[in-house]
Formats: structure tokens, C-alpha cells, sequence
């Protein structure tokens, strides 16, 4: 008999449903929160009532999309956190009810080690090549910003991390500044490839170690707009390619200057991104050449496994399911939870 895991996933803005069998994906259905946009970012409570009202119908979907029954799905993976607690309660929620009406098992993951995993979703009849144990992932997603030791699928370590804002952060406030919609990466991805990146020079941080900082180019970003903006009112729109391929830039530079870092410390090559800001095409650009200058191994995962999905939660389910890592139907969300 298949192993058939139904993934859900709701931690943030997202309600996505997903079923993967014998660890291939089969559907992966999201649905994507509209109602954000006109408030330049994620009000949490509004965010839980659209999950309520799109969790049947997602589920739904992404059952009939897959052509299995619901009565052949073996165990329900859902996220349990970290994101906003209202979101994860409707998914857990939802988790519990399912695998209660139908007897079956629930499975936990964290959102983050979902994100890692994504690139293990494997699609049917492709070729797919799994990076070897241990491997480096970078996260960027709009609440994280991580390089990730990943031992095995469940044993992790973070070796550097945001020490303020997450890189997603950093797109959608300097979009916010520039009057652009939100989220502002994919705004400022599309922008950026007809701008000059030389053109404006920002403020790069300079942290210890392997972490992180954007605060400060999110400041040195407002403080240019804000001078230059004094001689030339119009100064936004005249630049505006140029300032989001400059800005992109710089925020990539950092990205993979802490990537090199991390290479030359832990000797490891082996190399795959998640979370929103791996959708990047200036990111994943720059990641293909540096790897081919440094002779490294990357594996990218396809945009729609990047940003927030159920595949990768499914997928992550299934590896728990094979190690039979069930949880019990106390479970609560846990918006802070760690790996
Ligand atoms: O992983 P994700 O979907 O949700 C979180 O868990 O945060 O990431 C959302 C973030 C947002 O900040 C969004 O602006 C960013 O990912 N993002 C991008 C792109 N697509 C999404 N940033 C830069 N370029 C993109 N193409
Ligand atoms: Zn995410």
C-alpha cells in the first residue's frame, strides 16, 4: 500500500493544501491572501479569517487534484510554527479534525525545516538529485534569514542567523518607502532587471561570524530617498529601476558574502535555498555563478516551492512518517518553535 501524506500549511498568509504518495508530489494547491495588499503587509487577524474560509475548499482541491481518495491518505503533516498564531491554529485545528475523522496519524513540522526540505519534493517522472548529508541551506523568507547546517532531514543547526531584520523584510519595508504594493520582493525583482545596480551605493553591514544584519541598509535606503528626494521630488520615479536593482544588489552581496563564510568554515559545498527570497531571480542568478566560480554543488528548488507551500510540508511529513514520528492530539501551534 502507498504511503499517502496530506500536507497543511498556514503559518502565515498562505493556505495551501498538498499530497504527496510514496514521497511524490501529486497536488499542491495554494491560496494566496489578496486582502493584505491594500495594508502594506500581513494583519494577522485578517489572515486568520481568510484561512478559515479557504481551508475546506484548499483541502478540498488538493485532494481531488491528486486522484486518490480521502479514505487512502495515511497521516495529516501540518505546520505547527513558528508564524502568526491565529494562522497555525486554523491548520492545526483543521489537522486534528481530519485525522480524527478518518483515524489516521498526525505529524507535525516546523515551517523552517519545511523550507529546508523543499527541495526534496520530488515531482513525478523527473530527475531528481538529493544533496548529500551534511549540506548548507540558505533561508531567506520574510521572517527568517538562516544558514542552516542540515545533518539529516530533522537534525539541524543554525550556524548564522538575522540579528534584526530578515531579507524579505528588507525588500517589502524599502518597497513600502518607494510607494510599492506588497509583499515588495517580487515587485522589486521585477523593476530591478532593467535598472543599473551601480548606480546608488548602500550601507553594507559589518557583523562577526556568520549572522546577519539589515537595519542598517534599510535606514542608509530611507536616508538617500530622503536627501535626494529634497532637490527632487520626482527623484523615486526617475529612479526607480535603478534604485531596486542597486538595493537588490546589496542585499544579494550580503547574502553571499555569508554564504562564502559559511563554505570556508564548514568545508561544505553542497548548497540549496528556501523561503520567499530564494524566488529572487537576481539571488538565484548570483548563487548558479558563484557556485561555478567556487565549485560548489547548488541545488535550487523551482519558484513555487520557494514561497510558503504545503509540498514541502507534505514532503517533510512523509520522511517523519517513514521514522514514525507521530504527535499526539494535544498538540497546540507554537509560534515561536525552534528546531
Ligand atoms: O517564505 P515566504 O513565502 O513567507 C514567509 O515565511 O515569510 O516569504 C515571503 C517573503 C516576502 O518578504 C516577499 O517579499 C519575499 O518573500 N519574496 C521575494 C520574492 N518573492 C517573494 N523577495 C525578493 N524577490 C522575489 N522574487
Ligand atoms: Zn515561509
Amino acid at each position: 500500500m502507498k504511503i499517502n501524506i496530506l500536507g497543511i500549511e498556514s503559518s502565515c498568509d498562505d493556505t495551501s493544501a498538498a499530497i504527496v504518495s510514496d514521497g511524490v508530489l501529486l497536488s499542491n494547491v495554494i491560496a494566496s491572501q489578496a486582502v493584505h495588499a491594500s495594508y502594506g503587509g500581513v494583519v494577522p487577524e485578517l489572515a486568520s479569517r481568510a484561512h478559515q474560509q479557504n481551508i475546506i475548499p484548499v483541502v478540498d482541491a488538493a485532494i481531488k487534484q491528486s486522484g486518490i481518495s480521502k479514505d487512502e491518505i495515511s497521516a495529516v503533516a501540518f505546520t505547527r510554527g513558528p508564524g502568526l498564531l491565529g494562522s497555525l491554529l486554523v491548520g492545526v485545528s483543521f489537522a486534528k479534525g481530519f485525522a480524527l475523522a478518518k483515524n489516521i496519524p498526525m505529524i507535525e513540522i516546523n515551517h523552517l525545516q519545511g523550507h529546508v526540505l523543499s527541495w526534496f519534493v520530488k515531482e513525478k517522472d523527473k530527475e531528481h538529485k538529493n544533496p548529500d548529508f551534511p549540506f548548507l541551506t540558505l533561508l531567506v523568507s520574510g521572517g527568517h534569514t538562516q544558514i542552516i547546517k542540515v545533518k539529516g532531514y530533522f537534525d539541524m543547526e543554525i550556524i548564522g542567523s538575522t540579528i534584526d531584520d530578515a531579507a524579505g523584510e528588507a525588500f517589502d519595508k524599502c518597497a513600502k518607502v518607494m510607494g510599492l504594493g506588497y509583499p515588495g520582493g517580487p515587485i522589486i525583482d521585477k523593476y530591478a532587471h532593467e535598472g543599473d545596480d551601480k548606480k546608488f551605493k548602500f550601507a553594507k553591514p559589518n557583523i562577526k561570524g556568520l549572522d546577519f544584519s539589515f537595519s542598517g541598509l534599510k535606514t542608509s535606503f530611507l536616508y538617500t530617498l530622503r536627501d535626494e528626494m529634497e532637490q527632487n521630488p520626482n527623484f523615486i520615479d526617475e529612479n526607480i529601476k535603478d534604485l531596486c536593482a542597486s538595493l537588490q544588489s546589496t542585499i544579494i552581496n550580503i547574502l553571499i558574502d555569508k554564504l562564502k563564510k559559511a563554505v570556508k568554515e564548514t568545508g561544505i559545498r553542497q548548497i540549496t535555498i528556501g523561503g520567499g527570497v530564494a524566488a529572487n531571480s537576481g539571488l538565484r542568478d548570483t548563487l548558479a555563478e558563484t557556485a561555478k566560480k567556487y565549485g560548489w554543488e547548488v541545488f535550487i528548488p523551482e519558484r513555487k516551492y520557494t514561497t510558503d507551500n504545503a509540498a514541502m510540508i507534505a514532503g517533510a511529513g512523509y520522511f517523519k512518517f517513514l521514522e514514525g514520528k507521530f504527535t499526539t492530539m494535544d498538540i497546540a501551534p507554537d509560534a515561536r518553535l525552534k528546531f
